[in-house]
C-alpha cells in the first residue's frame, strides 16, 4: 500500500494515553476515545477473502474498533523478507468501515505456546532454543532465556511498527498494540534451572527496594516473608513457594518482551499493552524448583514494570469467574482498564460488563472475543455500545473525578450502596419481565470422519469433520513432529487455493484440528466451496 512520505508525527498527534484525575484516557486525533471493540478470531485477519464476509458483521454489531492479530509467520515468511499484504488489506478494510484497529502481535508466544513464529524459526532448534516442560523434552515454546529468540522477535516487531507508521502514521487507524498473547510457561531446561539457581538480578532488587511502599500487596507479602532480603536466589528472597517461580519467570519474560516493546516503540510509540487471564499467584503451592508462570497479571505488575517499562497497560482477559473482582485487581497501582477479551457469562452478561467497565473503572475500552462468531451480531452488546456511544462525551468529561460509577447485580444480590459525587446511591436488582430463554437443544449425535493424504516427506492434505490428529514419523530421525504451516483452502481446477493460515485456536499445539463442518456459521457464504475449513494443508517439522 503506497503511503505519504513517513514524516515523524509529533508525539501529541499520534494516539497516546493522557491522565485525567485518577483516570487514564486514550487520546485519538486530539480527543478522548472509548474503544467499543471486538476481537476477531485468531486467524480471521490472515485472509482478506475471509474478512470480506466479516466486515458487515462488525458494522452491524456497532463497533468503533476491532482487535486483529498479526502473525510473525505471516509477515516474515523468510528471514529478513517482510510481507505486509494481509495487514495492509485489514487496515484498508478498517478505514472503509470506519473502524480503528488494535493490532495483536502474535510473535514468540500465544497462550503459552509458539505456534506463530515462522517455519525458519520453528525448524531451527539449535539457533532458536525451546523450553522444556519436563527435563530433557523440548516443547514447542520458544525459550525466554535466549537472546537469539528475543532479538529475532524484536527485529520482526520493529519492522511491523516501522510499517504501521509508514502507512498509518498520519491516519491513526491503528491506535494501540498488544505485544504477544497470554504469556506464561514453566521451563525445566538447563538454561532455566541455571537462571533459577542464580541470584535475583540487582536491577530487580533495586527497583523493588525503591518502590517498596507501593508494591502490589501480594508481591510485597512474598518478599516480606523472608524479611525483605536484598540478595540471594529466587527462593531465598521470595520463599519456597509458587510465587518464587512466578516472579523469576515474570522477570525473564519481562526482560525479553521489554526489549521487543522497546524496539517497536523506537519505530512508532503508540500505546502498547499485555494481556493475561491471570488473577494472582497460585496460593499455597510449593515452588516448582524452576521458573514457572510469569504472566503479566496483577501480582507481577511491579516485576513487569521493572523489566518492561515501555509497556503501558496490563489487561485482563475475563471470561468466567468474578468479573468485578478481576476489574478491581487489574486497576490497582493506577493501571488503566482495557479488557481485550471477554464474553457474557451469568451473572455478568455482556451489557452488564460493558456498563460496569466504563462506569465503575473509567475503562479505556472493552472487547468481546470472537466478535464475528455466531450469534454475531450480538444485539445485547450492540445496545450496550449504543448507550456508551451516546454517553461518551459525558463519560470522558467525568472520568477520574469521582462523579461517575456503576454497579452490576444479580438476582441474589442484596441492594448495593455506591458513592457517586456528593451522593450515595442504593441499587437493587429488578426481576426481568421476560422468561429466560429455553434450554439449548441436546448436542446432536454425529460421527466424525477425516481423510489424510501425504503429498511430501513432511506435507499432508487432510479433510474431515470433527477429528483431531497428531503426526508420528515412521522414518529415521527425530521422533517427534510439530506443525510447521497449516492453511485451510480448496482446490480449484486442481490448484490449491489457500485461505486463512491456521494456528492458535484453530490448531492444537501438536495436532491438526478438523472441526465439525456444521460448526461453520451457516449464514456466512462459504468462501471456498462446501466449507473452507473442510480441507487443510499441513507441513510438519521434527524434533526431539
Ligand atoms: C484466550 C486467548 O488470548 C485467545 O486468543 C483465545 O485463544 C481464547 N483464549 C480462547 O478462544
Amino acid at each position: 500500500m503506497k503511503s505519504p512520505p513517513a514524516s515523524t508525527p509529533a508525539a501529541t498527534e499520534i494516539p497516546h494515553l493522557r491522565k485525567q484525575g485518577t483516570a487514564t484516557q486514550m487520546i485519538v486525533d486530539g480527543k478522548p476515545f472509548l474503544l467499543l471493540a471486538g476481537e476477531l478470531g485468531n486467524n480471521t485477519p490472515s485472509s482478506l477473502e475471509y474478512m470480506k464476509s466479516v466486515w458487515p458483521t462488525l458494522l452491524k454489531t456497532g463497533l468503533n474498533s476491532a482487535l486483529a492479530a498479526v502473525s510473525w509467520a505471516q509477515i516474515e515468511p523468510q528471514e529478513g523478507k517482510f510481507d505486509f499484504g494481509a495487514l495492509d488489506g485489514v487496515i484498508q478494510g478498517a478505514r472503509a468501515n470506519n473502524l480503528h484497529l488494535v493490532l495483536l502481535w502474535f510473535g514468540s508466544w500465544k497462550n503459552g505456546e509458539s505456534t506463530y513464529p515462522p517455519d525458519w524459526v520453528k525448524r531451527d532448534f539449535k539457533r532458536f532454543p525451546r523450553t522444556q516442560r519436563t527435563e530433557g523434552q523440548s516443547a514447542e515454546v520458544l525459550s525466554p532465556f535466549s537472546d537469539a529468540n528475543r532479538d529475532a522477535d524484536a527485529r520482526a516487531f520493529a519492522a511491523l511498527m516501522h510499517h504501521v507508521k509508514a502507512v498509518d502514521g498520519q491516519r491513526h487507524t491503528v491506535i494501540m498494540i498488544q505485544v504477544e498473547n497470554e504469556i506464561e510457561t514453566c521451563d525445566h531446561s538447563p538454561a532455566a534451572r541455571q537462571f533459577y539457581a542464580g541470584p535475583v538480578p540487582k536491577e530487580l532488587m533495586d527497583f523493588l527496594a525503591s518502590h517498596k511502599d507501593t508494591l502490589i500487596p501480594e508481591l510485597r507479602e512474598a518478599w516480606e516473608a523472608t524479611g525483605f532480603k536484598t540478595s540471594g536466589t529466587w527462593e531465598e528472597v521470595f520463599g519456597q513457594t509458587a510465587a518464587a517461580g512466578e516472579i523469576s519467570m515474570g522477570w525473564a519474560f519481562a526482560r525479553y518482551v521489554g526489549r521487543v516493546a522497546e524496539a517497536g516503540k523506537a519505530e512508532y510509540p503508540i500505546p502498547m499493552y499485555l494481556n493475561s487471564p491471570g488473577s494472582g499467584f497460585r496460593k499455597g503451592q510449593r515452588a516448582a524448583g524452576c521458573p514457572c508462570g510469569g504472566a503479566p497479571m496483577p501480582d507481577l505488575m511491579d516485576v513487569w514494570h521493572a523489566g518492561a517499562p515501555k509497556i503501558d497497560i496490563f489487561s485482563p482477559d475475563i471470561y468466567g469467574g468474578d468479573y468485578p473482582l478481576m476489574c478491581a485487581r487489574y486497576t490497582r497501582s493506577g493501571n488503566p482498564l482495557f479488557i481485550p477479551e471477554t464474553r457474557g457469562f451469568p451473572p455478568n452478561n455482556l451489557a452488564a460488563r460493558v456498563l460496569y467497565a466504563f462506569g465503575r473503572h473509567d475503562a479505556i475500552g472493552l472487547s468481546p472475543m470472537g466478535i464475528e462468531r455466531p450469534p454475531a451480531p450480538d444485539i445485547e452488546l450492540t445496545s450496550a455500545y449504543n448507550v456508551i456511544r451516546q454517553l461518551a462525551p459525558l463519560i470522558s468529561a467525568h472520568q477520574g473525578d469521582g462523579t461517575m460509577s456503576a454497579v452490576t447485580l444479580s438476582a441474589k444480590d442484596p441492594p448495593l450502596k455506591i458513592k457517586v459525587g456528593t451522593w450515595t446511591l442504593e441499587a437493587s436488582f429488578v426481576m426481568p419481565r421476560t422468561q429466560p430463554p429455553a434450554p439449548p437443544p441436546p448436542t446432536p449425535v454425529w460421527n466424525a470422519a477425516a481423510i489424510f493424504i501425504q503429498t511430501g516427506p513432511e506435507e499432508f492434505y487432510a479433510a474431515g469433520t470433527g477429528v483431531n490428529v497428531r503426526f508420528i514419523p515412521d522414518t529415521p530421525g527425530p521422533p517427534l513432529a510439530g506443525l510447521a504451516t497449516v492453511e485451510e483452502g480448496v482446490f480449484v481446477n486442481g490448484r490449491w487455493v489457500p485461505g486463512r493460515r491456521m494456528a492458535g485456536d484453530d490448531t492444537g499445539s501438536r495436532s491438526l484440528v478438523l472441526p465439525r463442518l456444521h460448526d461453520e456459521p451457516v449464514d456466512r457464504p462459504a468462501l471456498f466451496g462446501p466449507s473452507q475449513k473442510g480441507i487443510q494443508r499441513v507441513t510438519l517439522y521434527r524434533f526431539e
